[in-house]
C-alpha cells in the first residue's frame, strides 16, 4: 500500500465518519461496500456508440445473485440485452412493481473532465465523478442495494417486484424499452406501476415527473418565382420561408416569455426551435450568389406538453406560420403517440384519482425526503413507453442538493446522497409493494 493510498483511505474513513453522523444509518463497511459497487458499476463502459452491455449485464446478473433475485436475460435485438431481475410476491396475482433504469450512458470527451469520465473517482468531498453517475447508473445501483437490504431484514413483498435494466435509452429505445413493453414476456409481469429516472435537483426538495413532452417533426416548404439577384418583388420562396420563420419566432418568444417571467416551466410551454434551413442554387465551391432560388426549407424540433392540443398548433402553422396563401406547405411528423392504449393522455395523474401516488408520497415523507412540485420532463425517457401501456409511471431519482448534469462534463454524484437514495427506495419499494389496494390497482 503507497502512502496516497493510505491517505486517500483516512480521508475516506473520515468522510465515512462524518456521513455517519448525519444519520444515514449504514454500518462503515456496509457504505464503503455499497459505494465501491456503486464504482464499479460506473466504471464499465457503457457509453455509445459501443456500450459494453455484456460487460453491464454479468456484473448486475452477478449482484442479483448475490442478493437472491432471480435473473432472467432477455435480447430482442441482437448483441442488445435486457436484464430482468425478480423478487416474486406472497400475492403475485396482484399488479407488480417495475423499477426501470438503462444500461447504457451518452459519450464523454475526457479532455473537459477532471477525472476520467469511466474512473468513478472519489474526491476529498465525497464527489463520485463517472458519466452515467447522475444518469442513471445510480439508480440501478440504489434499486439493488435497497432490495439487498430488504432481503437482509427479513422483509417479505406482497406485490412481486421487478427490475428492468434496458439497452438503447440513450439512442431512442427503440430496440430497447420499445420492445420490451410491447412483449409476452412484459404481458406476463403484469405491471401496475413503474418508476423510472428522474433528474438531480439543486434544491433540498426531490424532483418528480409525471409526463413527458411529446417531440414532433416541422419540416416547412416554400416556393416562389425565382429572379435574378439584383430584383425586389414579392413571393421569392425565401421570402416567403422568412415570413414563416418570423411568425415562429414571435411564437417562440411569446413562450419563451414565460419561462423567463416564471410563469411556467420549460417544459410546460411548447418549444419551436429551428434546426435546419436549406434554399439557395448550389455551386461546386458555394451558392450562386445572383440568383434567388424558386425553393426554400425550414426543419423545427417542435415539443408539446401532453396538456397542449395538436389541432390548436395544427390550426397556428396552417392560419400563421406557414399559410398555403404564401405558397407554403408542410409537413408536422410525430414521433410517437400522444395518446396511451386506452386513449388516455400520457399523463400519470399526481392527484387523488392515482392510489399510486399518495403511497409514493407519503414513502418520501417517512424517508425524510421533500417532494417538490410534479413536473413534466423537458425531454423524453423510456417511461413514454410505459405510460402508453396505460401504466401509472413516475420519473424519479433520489438526488437532492446536486447540481443536474446528465449529459454534461464532469457529471457526479456526491456519496452521502448516493447513500441516502439508497434508504429512499428502502421505504419506497417496501410501501408500494406492500400496498393493498380495495380499487383493483
Ligand atoms: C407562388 O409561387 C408562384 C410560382 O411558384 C409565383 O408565381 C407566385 O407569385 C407565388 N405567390 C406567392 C404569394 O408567393
Ligand atoms: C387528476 O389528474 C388528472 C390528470 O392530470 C385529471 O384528468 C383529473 O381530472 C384529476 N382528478 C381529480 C380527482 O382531481
Ligand atoms: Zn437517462
Amino acid at each position: 500500500m503507497s502512502l496516497t493510498t493510505v491517505a486517500g483511505d483516512l480521508i475516506f474513513l473520515l468522510l465515512l465518519f462524518s456521513s455517519g453522523a448525519v444519520g444515514i444509518g449504514f454500518s462503515l463497511e456496509d457504505e464503503k461496500a455499497q459505494i465501491d459497487r456503486f464504482q464499479q458499476y460506473l466504471r464499465i463502459q457503457t457509453a455509445h456508440p459501443n456500450p459494453d452491455y455484456a460487460g453491464a449485464v454479468s456484473f448486475l446478473s452477478s449482484q442479483a445473485r448475490s442478493i437472491g433475485l432471480k435473473i432472467l436475460t432477455l435480447e430482442f435485438t441482437p448483441g442488445k440485452p435486457l436484464l430482468l431481475l425478480s423478487w416474486a410476491g406472497t400475492d403475485p396475482s396482484l399488479p407488480s412493481i417495475l423499477l426501470n433504469s438503462h444500461l447504457d450512458s451518452v459519450p464523454a470527451d475526457s479532455s473537459h473532465w477532471i477525472h476520467p469520465p469511466f474512473s468513478a473517482y472519489r474526491d476529498s468531498d465525497g464527489r463520485i465523478f463517472a458519466r452515467g453517475a447522475q444518469d442513471d447508473k445510480s439508480i440501478a445501483i440504489q434499486y439493488l442495494e435497497a432490495l439487498r437490504n430488504l432481503k437482509g431484514r427479513g422483509f417479505s413483498p406482497l406485490r412481486s417486484i421487478h427490475v428492468s435494466l434496458v439497452p438503447d435509452e440513450e439512442i431512442g429505445g427503440a430496440d430497447g424499452n420499445e420492445k420490451f413493453v410491447a412483449s409476452q414476456e412484459f404481458r406476463m409481469l403484469n405491471v401496475g406501476f413503474v418508476l423510472d429516472e428522474g433528474q438531480a435537483s439543486p434544491t433540498d426538495e426531490f424532483r418528480v415527473f409525471y409526463a413527458d413532452r411529446l417531440p414532433w417533426s416541422l419540416i416547412v416548404n416554400a416556393v416562389g418565382a425565382p429572379g435574378h439577384g439584383s430584383k425586389m418583388y414579392d413571393g421569392s420562396a425565401a421570402e416567403n420561408l422568412m415570413e414563416c420563420v418570423e411568425a415562429i419566432v414571435r411564437f417562440r418568444d411569446s413562450q419563451f416569455d414565460l419561462v423567463k417571467a416564471g410563469i411556467r416551466a420549460g417544459s410546460e410551454v411548447i418549444s419551436v426551435n429551428p434546426v435546419y434551413l436549406k434554399a439557395g442554387t448550389p455551386t461546386p465551391t458555394g451558392f450562386v450568389m445572383n440568383v434567388q432560388p424558386s425553393e426554400a426549407e425550414a426543419g423545427f424540433d417542435v415539443r408539446l406538453p401532453p396538456t397542449e392540443s395538436i389541432d390548436v398548433l395544427r390550426k397556428r402553422i396552417n392560419e400563421e406560420w406557414a399559410p398555403i396563401s404564401r405558397n407554403m406547405t408542410y409537413q408536422l411528423t410525430q414521433k410517437g403517440p400522444s395518446r396511451d392504449v386506452t386513449g388516455r393522455p400520457l399523463v400519470t395523474p399526481t392527484n387523488a384519482s392515482n392510489p399510486w401516488w399518495s403511497v409514493f408520497k407519503q414513502a418520501i415523507s417517512a424517508s425524510g425526503g421533500k417532494l417538490g412540485k410534479p413536473e413534466i420532463l423537458s425531454s423524453t425517457t423510456d417511461a413514454r413507453f410505459m405510460r402508453q401501456m396505460g401504466i401509472p409511471t413516475l420519473g424519479f431519482s433520489p438526488m437532492a442538493n446536486t447540481p443536474v448534469l446528465l449529459h454534461d462534463h464532469n457529471e457526479f454524484l456526491k456519496d452521502t446522497v448516493f447513500l441516502n437514495g439508497i434508504k429512499v427506495y428502502e421505504n419506497l419499494i417496501s410501501a408500494l409493494s406492500s400496498f393493498h389496494s380495495d380499487v383493483g390497482v
